[in-house]
């Protein structure tokens, strides 16, 4: 530890404050917050915030924290006393615990997704924090995986010729999960805008439903299907390119490139070959948002994932959401 380490407060003890961690081996890549800053030089977790006592002692315990706290309230006045909150709350909460944390004037705040419940909400959290000067980060996990960085310079060198067409699938709610394969589509291939939307399926949550939609990257068409959360996870993106069809499965845990052959079937017909499997580094993603952090306080290096491009990918949601709210009154 270090006198210059930077001090870390993080605000829920929950799964992905820590908990998806907790089990794991020291030398695991990390799938949280604590588990990032902890295996991260430059980061000291100096206090917590949970008001469920059990978690938050097991938390302070395993990640030894120095001090924990039941709610913001009880930080008192801790003005500057923090240079990264992490808000791991319900998401209802986060709106609460931003407004606490621009109190309490840390120099970044690294806030779980969703940012809030509405776009609007979001939109104001995201001025506030431009106008205080305080950077905002949010938890789009997959814009700090390596791997999805190469993809993205690769598209954007050529290396892959155009890309033809994209399509992905999700469930759990089009703005809780959704949200991250529109901020992947986007990174990937550019601002998308919103063609039709499909019927809602309400597979877990009770005001955000899973929606399929048809959007569109300038020319490029770009599909969104459904998975139900019921049956299984299943979170999937597929670009298909002039040089081939690059596939993330597993959430990012795996890809498939399959490249264009000669048919062995059809005389004079091109197609893909099986593709190799290569596995992804999603698990990367969270040491390296700690290390994007770090830059960011140490040399004002931007961050990969901010307020503003998490707003664009609510923005979509809410259009789609509303879109299939009307498809369905239109049916009735
Ligand atoms: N980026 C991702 O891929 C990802 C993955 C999981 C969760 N999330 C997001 O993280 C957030 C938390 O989700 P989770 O799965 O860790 O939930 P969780 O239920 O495991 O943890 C939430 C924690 O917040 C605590 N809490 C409740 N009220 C609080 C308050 N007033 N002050 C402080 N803490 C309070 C709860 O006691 C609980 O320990 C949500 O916004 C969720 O959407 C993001």
């Amino acid at each position: 530890m270090q006198a210059d380490d930077h001090r870390v407060l993080i605000v829920g003890c929950g799964n992905i404050a820590g908990g998806f961690d907790a089990a794991r081996n020291a030398d695991a890549e990390p799938l949280t917050h604590a588990g990032a800053f902890v295996r991260e030089p430059g980061f000291r977790l100096v206090a917590c915030v949970d008001p469920d006592e059990d978690r938050r002692s097991a938390f302070q315990r395993r990640w030894k924290v120095e001090e924990a706290f039941a709610d913001v309230a009880s930080l008192g006045d801790r003005t500057g006393a923090f240079d990264v909150i992490s808000i791991c709350s319900p998401t209802g909460m986060h709106g609460g615990h931003l407004e606490a944390a621009l109190a309490l004037r840390p120099r970044l705040v690294f806030c779980e997704k969703p940012v809030t419940p509405s776009l609007a909400e979001t939109r104001h959290w995201v001025e506030r924090f431009e106008q205080a000067g305080i950077h905002l980060a949010v938890n789009h996990t997959r814009r700090w995986a390596p791997d999805v960085a190469r993809l993205r310079v690769e598209l954007q060198s050529g290396k892959w010729g155009s890309v033809r067409s994209a399509h992905g699938t999700y469930g759990k709610g089009v703005l809780n999960n959704g949200s991250h394969l529109i901020d992947l589509l986007q990174f990937l291939l550019g601002p998308l805008r919103l063609v039709g939307a499909g019927a809602p399926l309400w597979d877990f949550w009770e005001t955000d439903p899973t929606v399929p939609a048809l959007l569109a990257a300038g020319e490029v068409p770009v599909q969104l299907a459904v998975s139900n959360a019921r049956d299984y996870s299943l979170f999937e993106a597929h670009l298909v390119t002039e040089r081939g069809v690059i596939s993330m499965e597993d959430g990012g845990l795996a890809w498939r490139i399959r490249h264009p052959v000669p048919s062995p079937h059809f005389s004079g017909y091109t197609g893909l070959d099986r593709g190799v499997d290569l596995p992804g580094e999603y698990r990367q993603a969270m040491r390296s948002a700690a290390i994007n952090i770090r830059e960011c306080l140490r040399t004002g290096a931007p961050l990969h994932s901010t307020g503003r491009t998490a707003a664009d990918a609510q923005r979509l949601c809410e259009q789609i959401s509303a879109a299939a709210a009307q498809s369905v009154s239109g049916n009735r």
